[in-house]
């Protein structure tokens, strides 16, 4: 039985005050949560150390919004994953639209920091999306797929499902989101897995951990989340209050329990 992930990134947001804040508000929460339930919680860097310790024995994973595709050497201003794994994290965020749109990360980049992730044995979580005008041109799917599919390049087979992919639709993230119906997620969602079936087989397409980002919150949770193809929701603003976070973890909660 897969679980239901449902995580948050803070994005560049909090001190260390307001996270410290955020994570013991959770905790209760945390203890509490089903085993069908896989939380995450991504802070910025300089906090991911607090966060993690924090958090440590806590059935939740923490992680990095960002690694360098190199191990070490002159990277100035990089951080390399041996330095988010020593740091306490186990996952890393690779490629959100943010990134991609303001910091020049290209599929190319994507795909060696899912490569050096897995070497470190990191769980990579690639974010995928379509624009506001792939959408309008009826390319979405096809944008996706490939972006899937180079995130995935050289990644050998038998480690294919260790990666996460968010679906994250540019024009459904932030403030001026609108997020996807169920049914607009569903598609893509099920596109990607289709995709994936095509290239490595069921079983992999089968066990592929897809979650959806943009917009997700408290009353569209639960019917996204009853998607066939949806495994979990990657959150933006509505869990970096403490209070929507567990109210998704209960929305969660819930569905393991049927
Ligand atoms: P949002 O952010 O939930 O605030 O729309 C989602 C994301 O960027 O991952």
């Amino acid at each position: 039985m897969k679980k239901i992930w449902v995580g948050t990134s803070w994005k560049m947001n909090k001190d260390a005050q307001s996270a410290k804040e955020w994570v013991s508000s959770v905790l209760p929460h945390l203890q509490l949560c089903s085993d069908g339930v896989q939380p995450f919680v991504i802070p910025p860097f300089p906090y991911l150390s607090q966060v993690s310790q924090l958090l440590n024995q806590q059935p939740i994973k923490v992680g990095a919004q960002n690694i360098c595709w190199q191990d070490e050497g002159a990277y100035t201003g990089e951080v390399s994953p041996l330095m988010v794994k020593d740091c306490g994290g186990s996952i890393v965020e690779i490629g959100h639209s943010e990134r991609r749109a303001q910091f020049g990360e290209t599929d190319h980049t994507v795909n060696l920091k899912v490569l050096a992730a897995l070497r470190n044995d990191l769980t990579p979580l690639v974010c995928v999306g379509d624009s506001k005008e792939e959408k309008a041109w009826g390319v979405s799917i096809e944008s996706v797929v490939r972006q899937v599919i180079i995130a995935l390049y050289q990644v050998p087979s038998h480690r294919l499902t260790e990666v996460l992919i968010a679906y994250e639709p540019i024009w459904a993230i932030g403030e001026h989101g609108v997020p996807a119906t169920k049914e607009e997620a569903q598609q893509v969602h099920q596109a990607i897995r289709q995709a994936i079936q095509e290239r490595y087989g069921e079983a992999t397409a089968d066990q592929m951990v897809l979650l959806y980002g943009g917009s997700v919150n408290l009353s569209n949770a639960s019917s996204l989340l009853d998607q066939k193809d949806i495994d979990g929701v990657f959150v933006g603003r509505t869990a970096w209050q403490a209070e929507g976070y567990a109210e998704l973890l209960n929305i969660a909660n819930a569905k393991v329990k049927g």
